[in-house]
């Protein structure tokens, strides 16, 4: 092959075919190219098996055009927000405002929550009205106050007329025809990946590091009837991914998971968050209420608010833990209220907070 033929095949490969010769069939060029490398998710074995469906297996290339896709502000209507917007890494993809802005500085009443280890979850949003992550990803795309786009068309436009996405999809799943479904797939993929399992706790539980005395009395608070945070948050996911009223109020300005089944008995329940990484992803609650974790403390330190549908497990809005008559609370001394915050403070994962892998690819 002489020079001009050389470089002529290289432009060809790197760009592709122009969909309207007649002669090029793109997805042959593509699926002959097609060969995605599997991959497998490492987790530890006080986790449950993973969500992902046979029809959506891992690879590196589903995993990166996901990636791309979740800091892409190309996904919003007007190229301004990308999930990245309200998911941040730094804050173990939460956001760090009570509520964060969607397109046209749209705000919504509930805070952005965490992406961790969902993976291993099977109902998602405060108040569990999706149920996978590949139905959850095409919610913000349409919400008003998120992504704001009002069918696919326009986006699936927005991608393929985009330098890097026909290529991106063609490596994933051997084709460059993008649609809707390849879309959530890919995003659904990353989001997989977003797995924080070596945090201090994890450590000292898997005998690498010891505890310091306030940490060992904040787990112990924390996992006895003393502050009996572990039926609703136990250890591993540090979430058991059902609802519950935890008594924030007596009367609901947000109804939470009544809205999704209509019934009477789930008025003011939300799924319980996961408290890994906790530090990083004020402030609290489905609506942002709490800036801090003494206030998240001092909460449950009181015993909540009674209503109908509070959570048989928020005994202490009418007892305590050493049944003394008259007094209700967990009736923790300012000690005991350090240690357990201490505790808290080991379920932070830094090096999930950093890891260039989940982070912006167009920093790279
Ligand atoms: C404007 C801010 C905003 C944008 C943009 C946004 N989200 Fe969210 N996200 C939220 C809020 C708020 C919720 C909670 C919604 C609810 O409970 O009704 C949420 C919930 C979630 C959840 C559920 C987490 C869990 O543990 O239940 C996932 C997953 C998620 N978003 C992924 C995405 C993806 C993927 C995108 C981009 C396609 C995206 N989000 C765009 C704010 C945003
Ligand atoms: C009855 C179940 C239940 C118990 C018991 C419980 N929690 Fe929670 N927790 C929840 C639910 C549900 C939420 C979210 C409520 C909401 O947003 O409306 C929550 C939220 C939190 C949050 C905020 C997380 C975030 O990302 O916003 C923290 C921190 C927390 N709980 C810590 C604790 C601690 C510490 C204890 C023990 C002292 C405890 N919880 C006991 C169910 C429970």
């Amino acid at each position: 092959m002489n020079r001009l033929s050389i470089i002529i095949l290289i432009i060809f490969i790197i760009s592709g075919c122009d969909k309207y010769e007649p002669d090029c069939n793109i997805s042959e060029v593509c699926s002959e190219t097609f060969t995605p490398t599997n991959i497998s998710l490492t987790y530890p074995n006080n986790f449950p098996s993973p969500n992902t469906p046979e029809w959506n297996p891992l690879t590196e290339e589903g995993v990166n055009l996901g990636r791309h896709l979740f800091y892409d502000p190309i996904l919003s209507s007007d190229n301004t927000i990308s999930c990245a917007s309200c998911h941040k890494q730094e804050y173990a993809f939460g956001d760090n405002t009570q509520f964060s802005f969607g397109v046209n500085q749209a705000l919504g009443t509930r805070h952005s929550p965490t992406i961790m280890n969902v993976a291993f979850q099977e109902q998602f949003d405060w108040d569990g009205k999706s149920n996978s992550l590949e139905e959850q990803a095409s919610r913000p795309i349409f919400n008003e106050i998120e992504l704001h786009n009002n069918n696919w068309s326009e986006v699936i436009n927005r991608l393929a007329m985009s330098d890097i996405y026909p290529d991106l999809f063609c490596a994933a799943f051997g084709t460059e025809e993008i649609d809707s479904l390849s879309i959530v797939m890919a995003i659904s993929q990353f989001e997989r990946t977003l797995i924080s399992s070596n945090s201090r706790f994890d450590q000292w539980l898997r005998g690498e590091v010891a505890f310091t005395s306030e940490e060992l009395d904040g787990f112990n608070i924390f996992s006895s009837e003393r502050g009996d945070c572990f039926h609703c948050h136990p250890t591993g996911l540090f979430t058991d991914n059902i609802f519950h009223n935890n008594g924030l109020d007596s009367d609901f300005t947000d109804m939470g998971r009544y809205d999704i089944t209509g019934n009477p008995l789930d008025k003011g329940l939300f799924k319980s968050p996961t408290l890994r990484n906790i530090e990083f992803s004020a402030p609290y609650m489905h609506d942002g209420r709490f800036n801090t974790l003494d206030e998240v403390i001092e909460h449950y330190n009181f015993g909540g608010y009674d209503s109908p549908t509070v959570d048989p497990l928020m005994k202490y809005i009418y007892t305590n833990p050493y049944n003394i008559p008259g007094l209700t609370g967990l009736l923790l001394t300012e000690e005991e209220k350090a240690n357990l915050k201490a505790f808290l403070l080991t379920l932070s994962d830094p090096l999930f907070i950093e890891n260039p892998n989940l982070s912006n690819p167009f920093n790279d």
